[in-house]
């Protein structure tokens, strides 16, 4: 028997940079290695460095912290790992995005290639990489070093659908081509029903199809067509057609909602911001009576669509949470509120810069969440069974406002033709806070929560494709050393 074939499973988990990426990716880690996987995640020094800090740690310490020392203490063996993305650390990512990401597509796989090369020869060595789905070297970088390639796609199985079959979208005039079709139903993507073209991810409807991220999406998505197994942070009864349709094509595992096992209390912290406290704010107020308010932690909005929220909000009278990143409209913006703001909300409202979410949402005084449809907040709110009003602003965000307020029923739009108005703000947070029709979307939410619940329980659908997920994984490992071992055998007798 060689040594390798007793080879525990070990994977390198690369998260995107960007923060609704890392906390799926960081709570697979966990779940990964609470199953005896021995874990490398790889974050960007960035990404590391922001988390670092938020954690108010010494700023000394930073660079040297272990993200993961309180899993490690829990006994998971989840190592900390960080790689150069091209920029110092202090760079503006978020100001600079264009610049940032076209270097992520087009140089970031030469420092990854060099960083797989030198642990690979590590021991143990990996012999798993699983990397998010936008990125596009994975399954190249995984063949050169005979790795299993595992792709984890942290959105719906819809938008991955869309991406999926941008020529059919192409060859119907809805993507790309001159004469756009942006009245016509699409009714052709396999295993989806309909969607409007006004539902689809954002960059799909820009007529610049020349812009970075599009450019990413369509090497990434050609790039996935080659993965072993693809891994998605939804639930098979949510999506059970489209994920049917693209399993016809490529092993899909539906597993989520990959949430964190304490949900509130992590032992690995994930936030690039620092959180402030909102506990005591919420313990004093009355149940359901909140309005959780958040666009997340990527897209921007205009200093214009803040002023008509923040008047809304003033006239609706509910109480609000509402969590405004310094940078919402631009790292050079600083002043977004109107004058005199948070004077006048008093102790109505609480505006801070950012926030534990699971903690907020599942406190009993939150009633209704006000969100941009990030899909990280779409699975915490439904597992705490807080109704949303949708606001998406960028990428699959529109896609997921879909799912919530026209397929499942468990939200509202913010606002429903043209611009956003103050008026419409304030009716329609008073309709979903107050509103007797809300009384029928709570029934609903009920049972789409139970879904997310019985796919993570014992024998749910999510539980039974990990835990299949990874006994693929440790075979096709067992094959991969088998062909190592023959392959060695053979080079010997050559020789
Ligand atoms: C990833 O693995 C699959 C299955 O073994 C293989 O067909 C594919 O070629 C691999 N991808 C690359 C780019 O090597
Ligand atoms: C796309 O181009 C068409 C025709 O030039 C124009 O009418 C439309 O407003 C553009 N859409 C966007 C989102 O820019
Ligand atoms: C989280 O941890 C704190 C401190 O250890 C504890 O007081 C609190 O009860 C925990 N909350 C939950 C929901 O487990
Ligand atoms: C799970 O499924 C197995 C096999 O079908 C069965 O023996 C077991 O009782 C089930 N467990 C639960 C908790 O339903
Ligand atoms: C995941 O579970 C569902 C429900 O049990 C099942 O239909 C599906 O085939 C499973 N997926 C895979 C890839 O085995």
């Amino acid at each position: 028997m060689s040594q390798s074939s007793h080879q525990k499973p070990h994977a390198l988990l690369f998260a995107y940079p960007l923060q609704g990426h890392v906390i799926p990716f960081v709570n697979l880690a966990i779940k990964l290695a609470s199953n005896g996987f021995i874990i490398t995640f790889i974050n960007t020094q960035s990404i590391h460095q922001q988390i670092s800090k938020a954690g108010r740690l010494n700023i000394n310490d930073v660079e040297g912290h272990d993200l993961f020392s309180g899993a490690q203490k829990l006994g998971l063996d989840i190592r900390d790992v960080t790689i150069y993305d091209g920029f110092s650390v202090d760079f503006d990512r978020s100001l600079y995005h264009d610049v940032y990401f076209e270097t992520i597509m087009n140089d970031f796989g030469f420092h990854v290639d060099e960083l797989v090369g030198k642990l690979v020869l590590s021991n143990p060595s990996p012999n798993i990489l699983i990397a998010d789905t936008f990125y596009v070297w994975s399954s190249t970088i995984s063949k050169k070093y005979n790795l299993v390639n595992v792709s984890f796609w942290t959105e719906p199985a819809l938008v991955f659908s869309v991406y999926y079959h941008l020529d059919l979208l192409r060859q119907n005039g809805h993507y790309d081509c001159i004469d756009n079709k942006p009245k016509d139903i699409i009714d052709y993507i396999p295993g989806v029903k309909a969607i409007k073209p006004t539902d689809l991810p954002s960059y799909i409807q820009s007529n610049d199809t020349n812009m970075v991220v599009n450019r990413l999406i369509n090497r990434a998505f050609i790039e996935v067509k080659n993965a072993e197994i693809i891994i998605c942070n939804t639930v098979q009864e949510l999506e059970p057609e489209i994920i049917a349709a693209l399993q016809q094509n490529q092993p899909v595992y539906a597993i989520g909602p990959i949430l964190s096992p304490g949900f509130i209390n992590t032992s690995v912290s994930t936030s690039l911001w620092s959180e402030s406290d909102c506990t005591d704010w919420l313990d004093a107020r009355p149940h359901g009576s909140v309005l959780y308010v958040s666009f997340g932690s990527y897209a921007h909005t205009s200093k214009e669509t803040i002023a008509e929220i923040a008047h809304g909000l003033m006239v609706s009278e509910v109480n609000f949470i509402w969590v405004l990143r310094p940078d919402i409209v631009s790292s050079e913006e600083a002043d977004f509120l109107p004058i005199g703001y948070e004077d006048l909300i008093k102790d109505r409202g609480l505006i801070v810069s950012w926030c534990c979410q699971t903690a907020v949402i599942s406190h009993p005084a939150v009633g209704a969440f006000l969100t941009h449809c990030g899909w990280n907040s779409i699975l915490e709110s439904i597992w705490c069974s807080v109704p949303f009003i949708c606001f998406p602003l960028l990428t699959d965000q529109f896609t997921n406002r879909k799912l919530v307020v026209d397929d499942w029923k468990i939200g509202i739009n913010l606002f429903d033709k043209g611009l956003i108005s103050r008026d419409e703000v304030a009716e329609k947070v008073k309709f979903l806070m107050r509103g007797k029709e809300a009384e029928q979307m709570k029934q609903q939410m009920k049972k789409i929560k139970n879904e997310l619940e019985d796919a993570v329980a014992i024998n749910g659908s999510s539980q039974v494709n990990l835990t299949k997920f990874m006994d693929d994984l440790t075979s096709k490992i067992q094959k991969k050393d088998v062909l190592a071992v023959e392959l060695k055998q053979s080079n010997h007798i050559a020789k």
